[in-house]
């Protein structure tokens, strides 16, 4: 099917033909204050905090409900006390380590307690930091990998200039943004038609001295599934035998990496498998904390050159930085501490598979239905892709459109080359997402399948009306004159 909503206009882009109000015009703060007040002028005078903090919040009524997001595998609900302590960590910039000494420690215990949950063997020397998200954290990773190859290339005398990275079509734009903005080729294995994963005999082709690393996904942004770690190492193994050449593999499990431990620990994707060398995991998704977290984890400390963190003494005392940017709140830091002594092992597992069962409801519910073909394996993440199994009459754009109506958020899109012709609906499963919610979004996606139908069978049926009339001229008059 011609995808006719690629060039679907943002909501933003609709609204530009309509003329902006340049004045704020607040909803209960008007109470308050009168004044007309400028949108995008640095107001002239103050105002009292209550009537700021009225318009602040009256803006953000315009938002989607985040409980009904299921774009979004970010986490939109913590506790009370999570609040609390994300307020008490957003008065401290977590790289004054001089002054906030206790928040590095706090830092490495989590980066510790990940490598662990990764399985990292014992014989290696685990490092890693928390970033912003996992974007951060697989940039950090993979300058990592640069750094090593470029300085094993050096010391064979060899050339440094043409670095590659392998992955598949189904990772995230931000490796792609590594590849430009950090100057690497990038060699990509595109999808196909009915694998939406990384097709192992597509990978050796492409390896040569200067790849830097092996990109895999557990958990792909576009359908939730898992590139075929196992057999991945496996073969990197055996060209290392043969050829000499070590590519090392960073995973990316920005969406599995709290998930799998859990559910499937027998799984191996992790630091089990030899040439596993850096893994990105986001705290902002099934970490359960707020948007703004992530982690990468090096293997062995060794795994990271030296040469990358700076040495920082201007901050009083001396410390190590290696990240993207500079200063960051510890909101997230705390949060995260919170929720690994909260709930544990056992809390995680009992809150994803009560997901991965919510999940699997509505995956088998939409396959029942007659109306879906499911893409996705929950087995594996509480992702659930469908595509129209029919979609002559309407598509997944248009139901995509027609839920927003009832508050509901399910993007629509299609799928990176050479899959571009699959478009499909994405629900994100998230803890608070209940059965009675799945129930609620089953009955309206129904519902507005219903009125997509109805509204296609009135639409040919006004166009059979129409031919009719228009064979009979005086009818036709009336047609005519009835458009004026
Ligand atoms: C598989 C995967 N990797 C990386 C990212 C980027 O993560 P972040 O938004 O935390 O930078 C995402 C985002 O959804 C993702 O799904």
């Amino acid at each position: 099917m011609k995808n006719k909503h690629n060039s679907k206009k943002s909501v933003r882009e609709n609204s530009r033909n309509i003329t902006e109000n340049p004045y704020i015009t607040p909803v209960y703060a008007g109470r308050w204050d009168t004044q007309p007040i400028e949108k995008n002028v640095l107001p002239q005078d103050s105002m009292p905090s209550n009537v700021a903090y009225q318009i602040v919040s009256d803006e953000m009524n315009l938002e989607g409900n985040p409980a009904l997001n299921l774009a979004t595998f970010v986490t939109t609900w913590m506790e009370p006390e999570a609040d609390e302590l994300i307020k008490l960590g957003a008065t401290k910039n977590l790289v004054d380590e001089d002054e906030y000494p206790q928040l590095k420690a706090i830092e490495d215990r989590i980066i510790k307690m990940e490598a662990n949950l990764f399985n990292v063997p014992d014989d290696c020397v685990p490092t890693g930091v928390t970033t912003i998200g996992s974007s951060e954290a697989i940039m950090l990773a993979l300058l990592a990998h640069k750094w090593t190859w470029r300085n094993k290339q050096k010391a064979a005398g060899k050339d440094t200039s043409q670095p590659n990275i392998i992955f598949g079509a189904d990772v995230h734009t931000c490796w792609e943004k590594f590849s430009r903005y950090f100057d690497v080729e990038m060699r990509v294995i595109p999808l196909q038609k009915n694998n939406y994963t990384i097709d192992i005999d597509e990978i050796l082709p492409l390896v040569d001295e200067n790849t830097i690393a092996m990109g895999v996904v557990v958990g792909t942004t576009f359908t939730g599934q898992v590139d075929d770690i196992k057999a991945i190492n496996e073969l990197l193994l055996q060209h290392k035998e043969k050829t000499g050449q070590n590519i090392p593999i960073h995973v990316d499990a920005a969406s599995g990496g709290f998930v799998l431990p859990f559910f499937k620990p027998e799984f191996e994707w992790d630091f089990r498998l030899e040439q596993v060398r850096t893994i990105n995991v986001s705290n902002h998704k099934y970490g359960l904390v707020y948007a703004g977290m992530g982690s990468v984890i090096f293997k062995d400390e060794s795994d990271l050159p030296p040469e990358l963190p700076f040495e920082i003494n201007y901050l009083g005392g001396s410390m190590y930085n290696y990240s993207l940017n500079f200063s960051k709140g510890s909101s997230n830091l705390l949060a995260q501490y919170y929720m690994f002594l909260r709930l544990g092992k056992a809390g995680y597992q009992d809150i994803i598979k009560a997901v991965m069962t919510n999940a699997q409801y509505l995956e088998k519910e939409l396959a029942a239905s007659g109306f879906f073909e499911i893409l996705t394996d929950s087995n594996y993440l509480p992702v659930v892709v469908v595509k129209l199994i029919d979609d002559s009459a309407f598509d997944v754009y248009q139901i995509s459109d027609e839920l927003r109506k009832y508050g509901w958020i399910v993007p629509a899109y299609s799928l990176p080359p050479n899959a571009e012709e699959t478009v499909v609906l994405r629900m994100v499963v998230k803890e608070n997402f209940s059965r009675d919610l799945a129930d609620k979004l089953l009955s309206e996606v129904f519902t507005v399948i219903e009125q997509l139908k109805n509204n296609q069978t009135s639409k040919r049926e006004n166009k059979k009306a129409v031919g009719q009339i228009e064979q009979t001229g005086q009818v036709k008059q009336k047609i005519i004159h009835g458009t004026c």
